[in-house]
């Protein structure tokens, strides 16, 4: 990995966006990125090591309160790092009122959930810890700790045993590698003209001019972590007041964060309630304006696009769908 950093003293800024992706986890070949390298918080460095250790935790139902469940259980690699359903169950048993997002460049986001109530990515897994697989981090982490080549790890690459706060930094340091780029559309802006087909590109010109997308979610994410209202909630009967919830600004209620569109076409269904069951129902719904409700973002409007400009967006964005290779580690 290190000697892959070396490539960016000696050569310019596409060079970077190569060298970049090479140095992520899961890299069999060249990659290219419009994306920046990763950074990684001061007090949670990341090592090898401890993205490894990340992945087995992330797939080990032992941190759950049931043992049955683990992260993975959501959020599976082949489905976009999401689970195909509309609202999953929790360990628990009880039913999720919102839609599993993706965890692709969850990374790359400086706030976490649909509502932004996690304000570090630590602090968002902690939480998911407790809530989603219902576990007891003061249990479960000596659990862990108990088992000798996952403490053998833990030593190896904390100094110290399994504890709540390590668990939650391995695999935070392993979610900051679910990055999504090395896309064609990555390929074909820089300079494969033949990455992607003709309507790919046509749908760019649409999705970044008059279909106004680009205005909430811009390149190179095509999502950002700010909230709007597109009109899901109103006139249901109990609505999910979304970012209302953590600022208490009636401007917020209805809001939710714009999610990243970059390999968007693995994740259905879509949005908060995964109300829009394929990608072309959770196009049209954005290009006609979205649903009728007062708070609604004023960016919001009826773009009147026909059939052939609807074609033409979705297959810009089945272009920033990334390749990559996953394999389920093997937990000790
Ligand atoms: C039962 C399904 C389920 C399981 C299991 C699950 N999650 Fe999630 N995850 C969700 C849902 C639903 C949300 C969104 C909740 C919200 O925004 O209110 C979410 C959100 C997230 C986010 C925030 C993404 C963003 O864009 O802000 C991350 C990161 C995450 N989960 C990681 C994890 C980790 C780590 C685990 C294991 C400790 C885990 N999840 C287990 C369903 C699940
Ligand atoms: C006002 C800002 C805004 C504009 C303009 C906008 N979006 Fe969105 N988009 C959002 C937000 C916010 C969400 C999530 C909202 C929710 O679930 O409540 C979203 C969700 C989506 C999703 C679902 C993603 C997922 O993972 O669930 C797709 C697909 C999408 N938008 C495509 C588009 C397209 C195509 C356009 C242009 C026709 C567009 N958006 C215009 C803000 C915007």
């Amino acid at each position: 990995m290190i000697s892959n950093r070396y490539l960016v003293a000696l050569c310019l800024i596409p060079c970077v966006w190569v060298a970049n992706g090479l140095a992520r986890e899961g890299a069999e070949a060249v990659r290219l990125s419009a994306l920046p390298p990763m950074v990684h918080p001061e007090d949670n460095p990341a090592t090898p090591d401890k993205i490894a250790l990340g992945a087995q935790l992330f797939v080990d139902p032992r941190l759950s309160g049931t043992g049955q469940t683990s992260c993975q259980g959501c959020h599976y690699h082949e489905l976009g790092w999401t689970d195909a359903k509309a609202l999953s169950p929790k360990d628990n048993g009880t039913l999720n009122t919102r839609h599993t997002p993706s965890l692709y460049n969850v990374g790359y986001q400086t706030i976490w959930y649909w509502d932004g109530r996690a304000p570090t990515l630590e602090a968002q897994i902690l939480a998911a810890w407790k809530a989603q697989i219902n576990g007891d981090p003061e249990v479960a982490a000596p659990k862990i700790q108990a088992i000798p080549e996952y403490a053998a790890q833990f030593e190896q690459v904390f100094g110290g045993p399994a504890t709540p706060d390590t668990v939650v930094k391995a695999l935070a340091a392993y979610l900051r590698t679910k990055v999504s780029d090395n896309s064609p559309w990555d390929r074909y802006e820089m300079g494969d003209a033949s990455a992607v087909s003709a309507d790919a590109v046509e749908g760019f010109e649409l999705f970044t001019g008059k279909a106004g997308c680009a205005a909430c979610h811009s390149p190179p994410y095509y999502g950002n972590s700010t909230f709007f209202n597109i009109g899901l909630e109103h006139g249901k009967e109990n609505p999910d007041p979304g970012r209302f919830n953590v600022t208490k600004n009636e401007a917020d209620r209805g809001a939710f964060k714009t999610p990243s569109l970059r390999s968007v076409a693995r994740g259905a269904p879509y949005f908060h309630d995964g109300s829009a069951a394929t990608l072309e129902a959770a196009v049209r719904y954005m290009a006609s304006g979205g649903g009728a409700d007062p708070q609604k973002s004023d960016l919001l409007v009826h773009r009147g696009l026909t059939d052939a400009e609807i074609g033409k967006i979705i297959a810009f964005l089945e272009s920033l769908t990334s390749e990559e290779s996953w394999e389920k580690p093997s937990i000790p």
